[in-house]
């Protein structure tokens, strides 16, 4: 983690729990945290979102709340620096869920979102030879996430990503799938995943950990166990923020690093690369 990458890590955490402290929203704290590491540039997410094999970002979101399990994703959008707020507005205008590719970007830009377009060398590479660099590859640059707790007890989760390395055109990973990328629910808690995105499809991991929470384990057991699992089985890879509906949490990945902080309001913001 680079000291401009901590330090954007502890604006965003103070963003988000001043929205707290003056008795917002548990989403609205959750997207304005993600906001600040989406328009940062540091991290895999908005304006530092990577490209797909041809040479284009694409990026994933999501959001839930865990009082009515409202929930809004985009998948593959383009050319805004703030997916987080596109899925929020889907949660918040429409009666849908996921809004995916060319028409999920239509829809951002009516809201007039701010915009924002990498200019890359073109890449003129075939689509055979796309396949061939294509190697699915751990999210080694941060997708980035937010759980958060309000004074209501409503917790939310969000979660925003520019995908994963040699990407093909039209990859889309667990960020915008409710229940693989990120799950809330008030009964339990809220969970946001960054890893890989194909191995945390494959076991439903945020809801997954919201099932044990359900069962009574702690925050920590509950991700431990579905991590191992995630491991043993699949061979998959991945980090996770769990933080239940009364206030406990966790910071937890099978990967060696996992930039992550919290903050109690007291003290500076703990931000750290290492969880165990
Ligand atoms: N976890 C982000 C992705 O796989 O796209």
């Amino acid at each position: 983690m680079t000291s401009l990458q901590a330090a954007c890590l502890q604006a965003a955490l103070q963003v988000g729990y001043h929205l707290l402290d003056r008795g917002s929203s548990a989403l609205l704290a959750v997207e304005h945290t993600i906001r600040v590491l989406e328009r940062s540039g540091l991290f895999n997410a908005g304006k530092g979102a990577r490209l797909q094999l041809d040479g284009i970002q694409r990026m994933d979101a999501s959001i839930m709340e865990g009082d009515s399990l409202r929930a809004g994703a985009v998948a593959s959008v383009e050319g805004i620096i703030h997916p987080i707020t596109a899925a929020r507005l889907v949660m918040e205008e429409t009666d849908h869920v996921l809004l995916v590719g060319s028409l999920a970007t239509k829809f951002a830009r009516c809201f007039k979102m701010e915009r924002h377009r990498l200019q890359t060398p073109l890449r003129h590479l075939s689509y055979g030879s796309m396949l061939k660099r294509k190697k699915s590859s751990l999210d080694r640059h941060g997708t980035v996430g937010a759980v958060a707790l309000d004074r209501t007890g409503t917790v939310a989760a969000g979660a925003s990503t520019g995908g994963i390395d040699r990407m093909l055109p039209g990859r889309v990973g667990d960020t915008p799938i409710i229940g693989c990328g990120v799950y809330a629910d008030n009964e339990t808690g809220a969970v946001s995943m960054t890893g890989w995105g194909e191995s945390i499809i494959r076991l439903a991991v945020a809801k997954g950990i919201c099932d044990r929470l359900t069962k009574g384990n702690t925050p920590a057991t509950a991700a431990r166990l579905v991590l191992q699992k995630l491991v043993a089985r699949i061979d998959g890879s991945a980090g996770c923020l769990v933080l239940t509906h009364q206030g406990r949490f966790t910071i937890r990945h099978s990967t060696p690093h996992m930039m992550a902080g919290y903050w109690s309001g007291r003290g500076a913001p703990v931000v750290k690369d290492v969880f165990r």
